[in-house]
């Protein structure tokens, strides 16, 4: 077939080179076989030496067709297919169903691919998820194998998206081979890499994990979740370990902020807080499915240049958590920043992100760590504990500005000071229930500012 026939079908390509294991879609004639018996078509292949009927199946033509069928149109014994001869391969296909829709002439054979679920399946084929469910209803979509027919109306809409996917090539190249100079961070999944990826400013990390397909279908839907509030995802490689591409924030992490020195003013606290709870109410109340961050932080807290806040590392923990959990290297979250019941229950909910972010509010009134160690003690206590135990003093406003930033000097309103305080504590509420939902957290802070 003429290579510029096949480019036709795929818009997406638009290089020299295919990616191995990517989708390319080769247009075929769908024919009436065996008398009107089924829908397919029948290329010819010319075997070559150790070729099988499964390697042939599952290798040569991606599990478009089967061992099964092989044999069937082919009378060479299994286990002695002569060099050079040809095989008729079948290709079943469809062409559609009136009583569903005459708009749709033209289908794609798709080969399921562990991992991958009909969300996933109608996100990189731009098709709905119903009308997908409507043309194969027996189909267990997360089967991981097996045949769908996509339905399309003509060239537009039908190409699988490979944008987020970057070679390993590509990537060691804009990090000068990951290289120390390039290192921006390490935190408990991985390390963190400054690159300039396509003319852009990028940070890569690369995970303590090699890049399994698995995570394929979740990863292509973190890249379509966007918000002022939240880093983007741009792009991700499997090659040898798995990497996550994105945007760069200039201005490094609320952390490193609070403990650094130049001050953050009160109201460039009031705005950050304010746009990191905005992005986690975001992925709370706003993405379908909803996510739980489960590592809210300081230093997952990014700051652009003109100090504004993005939630970083959204989505992680979803990843981590989909793949072997033999390959979870550490218990998720941060000590400090997790709610009592993540020890006991082991009941996971919005909730636990609100503890945390109750956490980065005493943070921010205080500049001290989540987890502090006191002169003269020897044992370290959680912020929230000092913090309890001020509002437990019997002059309980002065105990609290006690705990202000001295670097602040006086230059706060302490009435905003302190709403932020209250706040704080029904956020790290012992009792999940008692804690207030992001979206109340943001009200909140609104009138606080
Ligand atoms: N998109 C980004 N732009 C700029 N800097 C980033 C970006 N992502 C991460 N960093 C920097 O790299 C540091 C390390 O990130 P990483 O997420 O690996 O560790 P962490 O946030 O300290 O811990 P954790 O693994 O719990 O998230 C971050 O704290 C931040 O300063
Ligand atoms: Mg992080």
């Amino acid at each position: 077939m003429p290579s510029n026939d096949i480019l036709d079908w795929n818009t997406e390509i638009t290089s020299t080179f295919i990616l191995t294991e990517s989708r390319v879609n080769v247009p075929f004639r769908c024919d009436c076989l065996n008398n009107g018996e089924f829908l397919g078509h029948v290329f010819s292949y010319i075997v070559s030496a150790n070729d099988t009927y499964d390697l042939i199946a599952t290798r040569l033509y991606s599990s478009l067709t089967n061992k099964e069928l092989l044999m069937r149109d082919n009378s060479y014994p299994e286990n002695n297919i002569p060099v050079h001869v040809t095989l008729n391969v079948t290709v079943n296909c469809s062409c559609g169903n009136k009583d569903v829709s005459k708009d749709y002439g033209l289908f794609i054979t798709y080969p399921m691919r562990p991992g991958e679920n009909l969300s996933y399946i109608a996100l990189v084929t731009n098709t709905s998820s119903r009308l997908i469910e409507m043309y194969n209803p027996m189909v267990n979509f997360s089967a991981g194998s097996g045949l769908l027919y996509i339905p399309g109306k003509g060239l537009s809409g039908i190409h699988v998206d490979k944008s987020v996917e970057f070679s390993y090539e590509e990537l060691a190249k804009s990090t000068d081979n990951f290289s120390i100079s390039n290192k921006i961070g390490e935190g408990g999944f991985g390390t963190v890499y400054y690159a300039e990826l396509r003319g852009k400013k990028a940070a890569i990390k690369r995970m303590n994990r090699e890049g399994r397909t698995e995570f394929l279908a979740e990863l292509i839907i973190l890249t379509r979740v966007h918000h002022l509030n939240l880093v983007s995802l741009i792009g991700y490689c499997v090659e040898r370990s798995l990497f996550l591409v994105y945007e760069f924030i200039e201005n490094g992490n609320l952390s490193q902020h609070l403990r650094g020195k130049d001050v953050l003013t009160w109201s460039t606290r009031v705005q950050i807080a304010m746009d990191s709870a905005r992005g986690l109410e975001y992925i709370h109340e706003h993405t379908i499915p909803f996510y739980i961050h489960r590592d809210v932080k300081s230093a997952n807290i990014l700051i652009n240049e003109n100090f504004h806040a993005k939630i970083g590392d959204f989505g992680l923990s979803k990843l981590v958590e989909s793949g072997n959990p033999t390959l979870n290297t550490r218990f998720m979250g941060t000590f400090g920043y997790m709610p009592p019941e993540y020890g006991h229950s082991g009941v996971i909910s919005r909730k636990v992100d609100v503890y945390a972010f109750g956490v980065v509010l005493y943070e921010l009134i205080s500049s001290k760590d989540a987890v502090v160690k006191e002169d003269g003690v020897d044992e370290a206590r959680s912020l929230v504990a000092l913090f309890d135990e001020a509002y437990s003093h019997s002059n309980q406003i002065e105990a609290i500005s006690r705990l202000i930033d001295p670097k602040l000097h006086d230059d706060y309103p302490l009435d905003s000071v302190y709403k932020m305080a209250q706040l704080a504590k029904a956020c790290t509420e012992k009792n999940p229930e008692m804690r207030p939902t992001m979206k109340s957290v943001v009200v909140a802070l609104m009138v606080l500012s």
